[in-house]
């Protein structure tokens, strides 16, 4: 309202998430009217810089998404005359006295509502919570933190890390990021199986007779190996976004759209199933390649990287969800760096058609011939259903196409990033698409035997050539539950 105000404070200011989406996120709200009337944005960093030099750097992060707009750079201006700049230390609370004095002042006689984004490594979390909270933290407003992860490395850690923030917040003022839960097509994944007639009726184990999960990109880890090295791609991609995606597929129909109703629904999911094997696990790292003159770096070319790194940057796994709607169904996950492709997407394999009159009448063999939907995450969004066709003509012959759902065909505005809804949702209190500390217990349990049993074993990583489809491992993975990669075939 018009009495209230909003500050936000980007606590590691010059870091790269900052940079790359934070600053940029908070602009493109602005830029579509979506931030408060009142609102100040403070840069919190240790490094001397003046409100001039901070808004330097943050135009030169800022682009028009919609640029045929005119008023851009106008926009920009203004945008920027709100962006403020706080020299302090993260375990100082008389620096952080000192911030909280400027908000006041920006503040003025209004309700005071405070949102803190944790923009540091996780080691100095709780120093800030800690800083912030007592020196900084609305007086007649609320106080909200986002962080984001690496929540911990294992339950243990992140239990600590839990305790530790509820020391100074509770639950209801931590908003824990997974920024997938904040693109669209995961968000619409509820969509699709909620307001649909079509689909919800086959989301069991009687008619889908797999799903995959499946992540990749094509490039290494390049300038990120020292975070990585310590963490792996089990811990980077599965724990959080592949698992978070799983729960939302798979989970019962929520009682309302309300926070509460939808991650209690998702906690289920969590808690029913058992925790990974070892043998149901595959897990790869790349290795150097030379491809057309171009040599490609390994993962343990890094010179951030110990030569003798065992970190996974590839892994494969089947896991399974003891309920009456998915009892046997394999859902498999599939995460990697340096392969041939960047996706993400989910893949959802329906069973056969009993009895198929058809069989006879297909080019490729009938197992290929099963309904797929494919619900593309990114690059290029899209959702589409894989179907039997007869090819046009007098005899009578099947081949596969596509409903296709492309959404650059079909809409035309541009897809916000996942950081504008999530900061959005931060700003307005809504928790739908943030973690709950039980989700994140209940997601760790279901990794920390097995990370600690590769660690223990000291399993070596199947190596994989830059660029490569990944280790042939995980084939023999989905072969042991009669899988085939959607993505491959
Ligand atoms: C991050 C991981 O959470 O997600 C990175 O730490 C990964 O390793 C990134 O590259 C991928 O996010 P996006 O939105 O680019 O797919």
């Amino acid at each position: 309202s018009d009495e209230s105000s909003v500050s936000i404070t980007v606590v590691g200011a010059s870091g790269d998430l900052a940079k790359k989406k934070i600053f940029p996120a908070l602009f493109a709200l602005y830029y579509e009217d979506c931030l408060p009337k009142h609102f100040s944005i403070f840069g919190y960093a240790r490094s001397k810089m003046t409100d001039a030099e901070l808004r330097d750097m943050v135009s030169k992060t800022l682009t028009c998404r919609i640029d045929k707009r005119e008023n851009c750079s106008e926009k920009m201006e203004e945008f920027l005359k709100r962006c403020f700049y706080h020299s302090g230390q993260y375990d100082s609370e008389e620096d952080f006295a000192e911030l909280g004095k400027k908000l006041k002042q920006h503040e003025g006689s209004k309700v005071s509502n405070r949102l803190f984004y944790l923009s540091i490594p996780p080691n100095i979390f709780l120093d800030v919570v800690k800083c912030a909270s007592k020196s900084a933290s609305s007086v007649n407003g609320w106080t909200r933190v986002i962080v984001e992860k690496p929540f911990g490395r294992d339950s243990e850690s992140s239990a600590a890390l839990t305790r530790g923030l509820k020391q100074y917040l509770v639950e209801d003022q931590i908003f824990r990021i997974d920024h997938y839960l904040g693109k669209e097509l995961v968000e619409n994944l509820s969509v699709l199986r909620f307001s649909n007639l079509v689909f919800e009726p086959l989301w069991s184990r009687q008619y889908i007779r797999n799903v995959q999960l499946i992540f990749s990109e094509d490039f290494g880890t390049e300038g990120r190996g020292g975070y990585f090295d310590s963490y792996g791609i089990i811990r980077d991609i599965m724990q959080n976004h592949l698992l978070q995606i799983l729960a939302l597929f798979a989970m019962e129909t929520p009682i309302s759209l309300e926070a509460e109703d939808i991650r209690n629904e998702k906690v289920k999911v969590l808690r029913s199933m058992k925790p990974l094997q070892l043998e149901d696990v595959v897990i790869g790292q790349y290795k150097g390649h030379t491809k057309g003159g171009t040599t490609y770096p390994g993962y343990t070319d890094d010179k951030t990287v110990p030569k003798d790194s065992l970190a996974p940057t590839f892994a494969a796994a089947a896991l399974f969800i003891n309920n009456a709607r998915w009892d046997g169904v394999p859902f498999l996950m599939k995460a990697g760096k340096a392969l041939h492709t960047k996706r993400a997407e989910i893949r959802v394999q329906f069973r056969h058609v009993p009895g198929n009159l058809y069989k006879g009448c297909f080019g490729t063999d009938l197992d290929r011939a099963t309904n797929e939907l494919v619900i593309r995450v990114q690059p290029d969004e899209a959702i589409y259903l894989k179907i039997n066709n007869k090819i046009p003509g007098l005899g009578m012959r099947l081949d596969r196409s596509n409903l296709n759902l492309h959404y650059a065909a079909r809409y035309s505005k541009e897809i916000p990033d996942a950081y504008e809804r999530l900061l959005l949702d931060a700003i307005e209190g809504e928790r739908r698409l943030f973690i709950r500390s039980d989700e994140l217990d209940a997601a760790w349990e279901l990794f920390t035997p097995l990370l600690k049993e590769l660690e223990q074993k000291r399993t070596a990583p199947e190596l994989y050539p830059y660029g490569s489809r990944g280790p042939v491992g995980a084939h023999y993975l989905a072969a042991k539950y009669n899988v085939r990669w959607g993505d491959l075939s």
